[in-house]
């Protein structure tokens, strides 16, 4: 039996990554061992109950307010034991987390293959976003097997030099994951309270929007709700406690915001289908968001997946207030504006990027998602 042995840490890791965790438990000649590093904790274990998934290992790393070192240091002294231990054939990460690229860390050390599920994003500025973009582009270099999810993240792994026999294009696996989480008859409370008005659906965490650029963004926000009765916000608030600080200072006593907990996966998928907006700075809403054609503006300067900007869905606004302000203002203003951004595509992928990659790992091939 090959053993595969997947790491993450984070929410989005996860859910990107279960969906490949149970394809690969299907498979005969596969033994599947999960390690998570607990960078996150409550939000990283709603999506492991979502998905039935029971660690093997858990590091626990994650601190209150934790800094790249703590989390870098955290993984690095404990997986070392765990990777030894289990001598697994191939370590899969996800993505460009800390939990990502100190994991891939720790494998080259060890000289254990890993294989990196979506790789290939790239905005080509190591500070923005910060520090993802350095986290990708480290795990590209010591990578063996490169599951790109788009033919141009495909693209930029070629021209960095990367044999192209070791470059798959699969598809994102966040397609396999709606594909079991919206559901047609969905309901909730929050979409009961929301009724017939417009739901705008809003989301931030970034690390180089905490402090002044956040605080821009909910201003924007905020004046926008001030002016549209028709419109109620539902905000899910990460647990990150300098964010809740910034969103109870700018929205305290705001009647058509409701600021909620984190959300389980169902739940948010389910919310953003049924959106009018999203504003969000976060990467794999704008995923999301388009397979249902839901506009979204994407409150940061630069992104790594330009697809949904070509194709429409996405608008890059970046954290000044006025251009948040104005953006959202004409969305709600301009008819043919949001319609010319709410056309439902899908530049993402099709919803069969596990079973591809577990092909790959098992079979050494696999039916590309798109050919080049
Ligand atoms: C991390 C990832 C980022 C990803 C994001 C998804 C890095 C460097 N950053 O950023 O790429 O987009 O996750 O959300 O890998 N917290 C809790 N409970 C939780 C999760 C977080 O209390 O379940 C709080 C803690 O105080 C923690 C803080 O949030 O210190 C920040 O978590 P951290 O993982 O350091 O950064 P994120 O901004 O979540
Ligand atoms: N998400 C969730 N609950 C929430 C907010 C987001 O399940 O309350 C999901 C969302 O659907 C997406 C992922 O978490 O799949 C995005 O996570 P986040 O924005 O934290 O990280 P990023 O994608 O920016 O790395």
């Amino acid at each position: 039996m090959k053993k595969i042995m997947l790491v993450f840490g984070t929410r989005p890791e996860a859910i990107k990554i279960c969906p490949l965790v149970n394809e690969l438990k299907t498979r005969r000649s596969i033994k599947t061992i999960v390690c998570v590093t607990g960078q996150h904790r409550q939000m990283l274990d709603q999506v492991l109950t979502t998905f039935n998934i029971v660690p093997d290992f858990d590091l626990k790393i994650m601190k209150d307010k934790q800094t790249l070192f703590d989390i870098t240091t955290g993984i690095l002294e404990k997986i070392k034991a765990v990777l030894e231990k289990v001598e697994p054939e191939v370590v899969l990460v996800h993505g460009d987390t800390s939990t990502a690229f100190v994991t891939a860390l720790a494998c080259f050390y060890l000289k254990i293959p890993v294989g990196h599920v979506e790789a290939g994003l790239r905005t080509h500025n190591i500070f923005s976003p910060y520090p993802e973009e350095f986290n990708r582009q480290a795990v590209g270099i010591i990578s063996q097997y490169n599951f790109a999810p788009t033919p141009l993240a495909a693209e930029h792994l070629l021209k960095e030099g990367k044999n192209s026999k070791n470059v798959y294009i699969t598809g994102n696996t966040v397609i396999d994951a709606m594909r079991y989480t919206v559901k047609e008859n969905y309901r909730h409370p929050e979409l009961d309270w929301v009724g017939d008005d417009k739901l705008i659906f809003i989301t931030a965490h970034r690390r180089e929007n905490l402090g002044e650029p956040m605080h821009h963004m909910f201003r924007a926000i905020r004046r926008v709700l001030d002016e549209h009765p028709e419109c109620k916000a539902v905000y899910p608030i990460h647990m990150n406690p300098i964010v809740r600080e910034a969103a109870e200072l700018e929205f305290g006593d705001c009647q058509q915001i409701h600021i909620i907990e984190s959300i389980e996966v169902i739940d948010c998928h389910n919310f953003e289908a049924r959106a009018f907006l999203c504003l969000t700075d976060s990467g794999g809403i704008q995923e999301e968001c388009p397979s249902y054609g839901v506009p979204v503006l994407v409150m940061r300067d630069t992104t790594e997946r330009p697809e949904g900007v070509d194709a429409g869905t996405l608008r890059l606004v970046g954290t000044d207030e006025e251009v948040i302000y104005s953006t959202f203002t004409e969305l709600l203003e301009n008819e043919k504006a949001y319609a010319a951004m709410s056309n439902a595509c899908n530049p993402y992928g099709d919803g069969h990027a596990c079973k591809r990659i577990a092909d790959i790992l098992e079979f050494g091939s696999y039916e590309p998602w798109i050919k080049q």
